[in-house]
C-alpha cells in the first residue's frame, strides 16, 4: 500500500571516516548484506509515495546498490557542502512539486530499525500537532551522539552534537537516534537557514530542530522502546555490536522456527539465509549468503556454507562450501572442500581431505578420501578411490572428465582430462589413465612388480631393516 503523503530521505552521502577502510561504511557487510541494504529494506517496507537516497562517497557503488535494492528510489548527488543538513536540503528540493507531505529522514548508518517502529513513530506524528518528530533513545553508552536538550519544562529544545556540547550537555542519557520527520514546509523554511557554524563546519540536520523551536513551532521526541533498535554504526566497533545483535535476533528467529542452534554465540546466519524445521546447526557454523538448508540435515561443527543448497537429512561436517549443492541423505566431511559448482546427489558422499570444484557426482556415488575432482561428472552408485586426482588442467586449458555409473576407481589413479570412463568399469590401484575406459573394462597401466629377493641383506647389510628380515626367517 502506498502512502501518498509520505516522502522518504535516506541519508548515505557521508564519508565514514571512523571505520578507517577503503570500503564505504554503508557497503559494509552486515548479516550477509551492505549496511544501507537494512536502511533500503526498512524504507521500502514503509510504502512511501517518494525515496531519495543521498550519496556522494564512493557514489557509484552505492548508486549500483540502491539501484538494485531500491529501483523506485530517487538518487540525489550531494554537492561539496558537508553535512546531513545539506543532504535533506538538497532532497528536498529534489521532491516533485505537487507533494506537501511528511519528510521521513533516517541515517543509511542505522541498520537495525524496523519497519514497525517506524511505522509507529510516524503514527506518533500525525496524531500530534508537532512540525518536526525526533526518534530519541538511551543508550548504554551516549558517546558520539547528539544529545537531546530539554528546556526546565521537560519540552524538546534543540539537539546537541557530541563536538559541540558543554560538559552538562554531554551528561545528557537521551540522544537522537538519526531519524526524524517533519512536514515539509516546515523544514523548507528551516533547511534555508542552516549554517556551517559549528565544530565540524558542516550543515546538521539536528539544528533544523533548534530553528523550529524558535520560529514557535512544536517539536516533539519519541523514545524508542529499546536503544539497540537505532544504534549507529560509526565505527568497526559499532559494526560488531550491531552485527552480534543481529546475528542473535536472527539465531533466535530460527530457533522459535524450530531450528537446533547448539551455540548460538557461535553461530552465524545471514539474514537471506533459510532453513526448515529440524535442521541441527553444531557449533562455529557458518549459514551465509542465499544458503537454503532443509529438514533433518545436521550442519557443523566448523561448518561454512555459502550460497549452498543442503537436501533433507544431509550431514555437513567440517566443510567449507560455496555455490553448491548437496541432495537429501548425502554426506561430506569432515575437512571437505567444496567450490563453486559441486553437485552431490542424494545418499552420495564427499569425504575427509576431498576438494571439489564444477563436479556433478551422482546419486549414491562417493569420493570418500583424500581426492581432487574437477570440471568432471560422474554418475550414480560410482565408487572413485581414495587419493584419486582429477588432472583437469594441462598448463593452458582446462579439460572435463566424464565417469559413468557403477564404477569403481582404484586408489590413488590419476584421471587425465578430457577422460571418459563407461558405465560399469574399473581401473587399478595406482593407475594414470590418460585413454578412454570402455564400459565393463578394468585399465591397468602400472608396471609388473619385480620382487629381488635378499637385496635388503645384500646392499644394506647391518641395518634394522636387515637384521628383522633374518629374523623373520622367511
Ligand atoms: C548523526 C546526528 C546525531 C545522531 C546520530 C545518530 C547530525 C548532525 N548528527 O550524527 O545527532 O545522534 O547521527 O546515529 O545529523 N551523511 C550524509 N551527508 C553528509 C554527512 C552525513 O548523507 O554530509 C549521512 C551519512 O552517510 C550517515 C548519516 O548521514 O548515513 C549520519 O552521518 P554521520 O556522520 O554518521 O552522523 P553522526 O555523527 O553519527
Ligand atoms: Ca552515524
Amino acid at each position: 500500500m502506498t502512502d501518498s503523503r509520505l516522502a522518504i530521505v535516506v541519508l548515505a552521502a557521508g564519508q565514514g571516516t571512523r571505520m578507517k577502510s577503503n570500503l564505504p561504511k554503508l557497503l559494509h557487510p552486515l548479516a550477509g548484506l551492505p549496511v544501507v541494504s537494512h536502511v533500503l529494506a526498512t524504507a521500502k517496507a514503509l510504502g512511501a509515495a517518494h525515496v531519495i537516497t543521498v550519496v556522494r562517497f564512493d557514489r557509484d557503488r552505492l548508486a549500483a546498490v540502491v539501484a538494485e535494492d531500491l529501483p523506485e528510489s530517487a538518487i540525489v548527488d550531494q554537492d561539496e557542502i558537508p553535512g546531513t543538513g545539506r543532504a535533506v536540503e538538497q532532497a528536498v528540493a529534489a521532491l516533485p512539486a505537487d507533494f506537501d507531505g511528511d519528510v521521513l529522514v533516517v541515517n543509511g548508518d542505522v541498520p537495525l530499525l524496523d519497519a514497525d517502529t517506524l511505522i509507529s513513530f510516524i503514527a506518533a506524528h500525525r496524531a500530534s500537532a508537532a512540525s518536526a518528530t525526533v526518534l530519541s533513545a538511551v543508550p548504554d553508552d551516549a558517546t558520539g551522539y547528539g544529545r537531546i536538550i530539554r528546556s526546565e519544562d521537560g519540552a524538546f529544545d534543540r539537539i546537541v552534537e557530541q563536538k559541540d556540547a558543554t560538559d552538562a550537555e554531554l551528561a545528557v542519557a537521551e540522544i537522537n537516534a538519526g531519524v526524524y520527520l517533519f512536514g515539509l514546509a516546515a523544514l523548507r523554511d528551516q533547511l534555508a537557514q542552516l549554517t556551517t557554524d559549528n565544530a565540524q563546519g558542516e550543515k546538521y540536520l539536528t539544528d533544523v530542530i533548534g530553528l523550529l523551536r524558535r520560529a514557535g513551532s512544536e517539536v516533539t521526541a519519541v523514545p524508542v522502546a529499546e536503544a539497540w533498535l537505532v544504534a549507529g554504526i560509526n565505527d568497526r566497533a559499532q559494526l560488531g555490536e550491531a552485527a552480534a545483535k543481529l546475528n542473535a535476533l536472527i539465531v533466535r528467529g530460527w530457533q522459535l522456527a524450530g531450528v537446533t542452534v547448539q551455540d548460538p554465540a557461535t553461530t552465524w546466519i545471514d539474514l537471506r539465509a533459510k532453513l526448515a524445521a529440524d535442521v541441527t546447526l553444531l557449533p562455529g557454523t557458518q549459514i551465509l549468503g542465499s544458503t537454503v538448508v532443509e529438514t533433518g540435515a545436521v550442519i557443523g561443527p566448523d561448518t561454512t556454507l555459502t550460497d549452498c543448497e543442503i537436501g533433507s537429512s544431509a550431514v555437513v561436517k567440517r566443510t567449507d562450501a560455496t555455490l553448491a549443492v548437496i541432495g537429501a541423505e548425502a554426506s561430506v566431511g569432515p575437512f571437505s572442500y567444496l567450490r563453486p559448482g559441486t553437485y552431490l546427489g542424494a545418499d552420495g558422499k564427499i569425504g575427509a581431505f576431498v576438494e571439489t570444484k564444477n563436479a556433478k557426482i551422482g546419486a549414491g556415488s562417493k569420493v570418500p578420501h583424500l581426492s581432487y575432482v574437477g570440471d568432471a561428472t560422474v554418475g550414480v552408485e560410482s565408487n572413485i578411490g581414495a587419493g584419486t586426482i582429477f588432472a583437469n588442467y594441462d598448463g593452458v586449458n582446462k579439460h572435463s572428465s566424464e565417469i559413468g555409473s557403477y564404477v569403481r576407481t582404484g586408489s590413488h589413479n590419476v584421471f587425465v582430462a578430457p577422460i571418459r570412463i563407461g558405465d560399469g568399469a574399473y581401473t587399478g590401484a595406482g593407475a594414470v589413465v590418460r585413454k578412454d575406459v570402455p564400459s565393463g573394462s578394468l585399465a591397468i597401466n602400472v608396471a609388473p612388480q619385480r620382487n629381488m629377493d635378499g637385496w635388503v641383506q645384500a646392499n644394506r647389510p647391518g641395518t634394522d631393516a636387515a637384521k628383522a628380515a633374518v629374523e623373520s626367517g622367511e
